[in-house]
């Protein structure tokens, strides 16, 4: 019996300590698995709180950054108080310089205009025709005015406003003495035309290998003098600044058209600069609207035909 009791004391004991071993390592388990639930659930929310944080942040940080951007070339000009207007001052009635060294012209009415319109002053630089993309490019103005005419070239780098007037095309501008009548009567002339404009273009690809084309940084006065000094026969212009130079000096007429009507000037604006451009064209909009712009036109010439 007693070793009987010994045995079963000994099973007991046995079975006991095999079940408190299971227990323990049941109760280790089930700590395992509930700190395991805790950290990986704590994780789980953790990580996707914070993924979703994220993704709101980001997306809020996006919207910001694209509206930032968006606002960004007003607010810039806004900020700084003063609108810089890149032209090139020798293309009356466009912009010229006028008597009192003032820049004069449609396009510094206009400029002006939008000025207003952002309640800031207005600063105007004026290049080579040449060089106004490349400034706008580099930040160095905040748009262009220069009677340009918006082209898909042009259109790779910068974006246009809507148009402010629509040209006739492109006039050939003689002395009055000259006997040239047509595009063929070019041939074998030296053709005077501006660096960079789609005068120039036209010439290049027209007039290759059939007249000498030169190409010149100003038009007024600097061409024009070369045209009355016999050192070019004819100059090829815009149709405004044509009408505008043949009533001022008599000693030149317009000799023919070449080139189909087409878009007249335009603001260039930075690319993307959305919310510049949508002032701009707001500007224009209302002045061709209210008859104010036709009103800028005629004055504007009238002031340089009365100029000296
Ligand atoms: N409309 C022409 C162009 O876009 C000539 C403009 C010349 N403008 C000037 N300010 N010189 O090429």
């Amino acid at each position: 019996k007693k070793v009987y009791k010994a045995r079963s004391l000994t099973t007991f004991l046995i079975a006991m300590s095999q079940k408190i071993k299971n227990f323990n390592s049941q109760a280790k388990m089930l700590a395992i698995f509930i700190v395991g639930l805790l950290v990986g659930g704590l994780a789980t929310y953790g990580l996707l709180g914070y993924s979703s944080k994220q993704q709101t942040q980001s997306y809020e940080q996006q919207t910001q950054s694209h509206e930032q951007q968006l606002q960004s070339y007003v607010d810039k000009i806004k900020a700084r108080g003063k609108l810089i207007v890149g032209t090139s001052a020798d293309w009356p009635p466009f912009e010229y310089v006028d008597a009192n060294h003032n820049y004069a012209g449609i396009d510094i009415e206009i400029a002006k205009r939008i000025a207003q319109e952002l309640g800031v002053s207005l600063e105007i630089k004026d290049m080579k025709f040449a060089g106004l993309i490349e400034a706008l490019k580099n930040g160095d103005v905040d748009i262009v005015i220069a009677d340009m005419t918006p082209t898909a070239e042009r259109e790779k780098v910068v974006d246009f406003s809507i148009p402010y007037y629509t040209s006739k095309g492109y006039a050939v501008v003689t002395l009055q003495s000259a006997n040239i009548k047509s595009e063929q009567d070019l041939y074998g002339k030296k053709i005077g035309v501006q660096l960079g404009t789609i005068q120039e273009e036209w010439a290049n690809n027209n007039l290759k290998g059939k007249a000498e084309v030169k190409s010149y940084d100003r038009v007024y006065p600097e061409m024009v003098w070369a045209l009355q000094r016999g050192d070019i026969d004819a100059m090829i212009l815009g149709d405004k600044i044509a009408d505008a130079l043949i009533t001022k000096e008599p000693s030149l007429k317009i000799a023919t058209y070449v080139s189909i009507p087409t878009i007249g000037g335009a603001v260039a604006v930075p690319q993307g600069a959305e919310d510049l451009k949508y002032v701009v064209n707001s500007v224009i909009e209302k002045l061709i609207d209210s008859g104010e712009m036709q009103q800028i036109f005629n004055n504007e010439i009238a002031k340089w035909l009365g100029s000296s």
